[in-house]
């Protein structure tokens, strides 16, 4: 039965486009912004991506300040340190600059700039937040679509878990997707990040709250992401696939205010036991996941298929399944993810470990179909 209320919502600024990083500073300027501190991770540092952000960032008259502490799924203390950097050097706003990693903690940063001591376990999303500093997201990989999320992923250090700290105030005041600046993201990252943003596509429409307009986000979503991920994979420089990689991640994100689902619970433990690239834990899990919602509801996953560009309308439902499931997973192996956990390091002994953990996220409860405790473990021995 269709619900009386729903909230829909798709409100940031985006600016798209090859060489649009050059608008930064006036950007800025209009944001009120005078002098930026720039959140990031040191391995951007090398990059030429960084060296276009500097150069930019060096024309603005107040100057700028770099926090390049940032760790790839990071923790507390990525936050404390870069809220830190923010007062000592004197800023009025942020630009976060890098993955999910860097766009998350450059969110967050400002929560305890806004107010010092705040513990970031206790945070509550219901509390109204004013009076955030302005923070502009360009993201350097395309995947988590972070920079139009309202959440930031931060490992809590006391449980060791990712708790997703969500309010509307860590939405950006404004994104930047420029493709020039994922040119140089080799194509290990390329196909994890990309696999990271199909998933929240498919993840996404497939799950079962009434959002039609995430569903149709979503399936676009996955029609540009299929044809674009294997030329951004084979092609770094190919800045059309590039450009349309990043758009798929943004579209990925705000489909999954929506809700996400069992691989995403999966996939969240992989990265803090294991140390596993998120984008990897979700491709490694996904097409498992796939294949255990058909089998408990047969034909999920034909309008994922066609959005592929899979010629499955009159198939009957399982093989509309099987065709769309096999096709995923032939994209992952295409571009490179080789399949199954254990040669990503993953043993029966992590398993054990991880299952309580998958259990306990919250992701799992949107999924198309009710998962147990149980149900987590036989799904990552599948996948192992
Ligand atoms: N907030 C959200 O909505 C959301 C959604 C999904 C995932 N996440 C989180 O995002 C994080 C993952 O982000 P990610 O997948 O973007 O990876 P990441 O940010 O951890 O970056 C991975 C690596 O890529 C490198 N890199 C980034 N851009 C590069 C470039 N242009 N050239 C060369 N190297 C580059 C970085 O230095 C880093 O070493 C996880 O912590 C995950 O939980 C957040
Ligand atoms: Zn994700």
């Amino acid at each position: 039965m269709m619900p009386l209320r729903m909230t829909f919502s798709f409100p940031t600024t985006t600016l798209f486009g090859a060489g649009t990083l050059v608008e930064l500073p006036k950007r800025l300027q209009s944001l009120g912004v005078s002098r930026p501190l720039v959140v990031t991770d040191p391995g951007l540092l090398p990059t030429t991506a960084f060296q276009k952000l500097k150069m930019v960032l060096d024309t603005m008259p107040g100057g700028w300040a770099l926090f390049a502490g940032v760790h790839p799924n990071p923790g507390e203390m990525d936050v404390i340190e870069g809220a830190a950097k923010y007062r000592i050097e004197n800023c009025d706003g942020v630009v976060a600059f890098g993955g999910g990693s860097a766009l998350d903690v450059g969110k967050a940063v400002r929560l305890l700039v806004n107010r010092p001591g705040l513990i970031l376990s206790e945070f509550d999303w219901r509390e109204t937040w004013t009076g955030l500093a302005p923070c502009v997201c360009i993201p350097t990989t395309a995947g988590t679509g972070s920079e139009v999320g309202r959440s930031s992923v931060i490992i809590i250090e006391k449980s060791r878990r990712k708790a997703v700290l969500f309010n509307p105030a860590l939405m950006a005041s404004l994104v930047v997707l420029d493709p020039e600046l994922t040119v140089d993201l080799p194509p290990k990252l390329t196909a994890a990040t990309g696999a990271d943003a199909l998933t929240h596509c498919i993840e996404s429409f497939t799950s079962p709250s009434f959002h039609p307009l995430c569903d149709g986000i979503a399936l676009e979503g996955i029609h540009l992401g299929v044809r674009a991920l294997p030329l951004a994979v084979s092609n770094g420089q190919d800045l059309e696939a590039r450009g349309h990689m990043l758009v798929v991640a943004a579209m990925g994100a705000v489909a999954f205010q929506k809700d996400l689902g069992a691989t995403h619970s999966l996939a969240h433990p992989l990265s803090t036991v294991c140390g596993m690239h998120h984008g990897l834990a979700n491709a490694l899990c996904l097409p498992v996941v796939m294949r255990f919602n058909a089998s408990r509801k047969p034909g999920l996953y034909r309008r994922v298929g066609l959005a592929c560009g899979l010629d499955i309308v009159t198939v009957s439902e399982t093989q509309a399944d099987n065709a769309t499931i096999e096709f995923i997973a032939e994209l992952f192996r295409k571009i490179g993810i080789v399949p199954g956990l254990r040669p990503h390091g993953v043993s029966e002994a992590h398993v054990t470990e991880m299952t309580p953990q998958a259990f306990a996220d919250g992701c799992h409860a949107t999924n198309p179909v009710p998962v147990t405790e149980e149900d987590l473990r036989a799904l990552y021995l599948q996948a192992l």
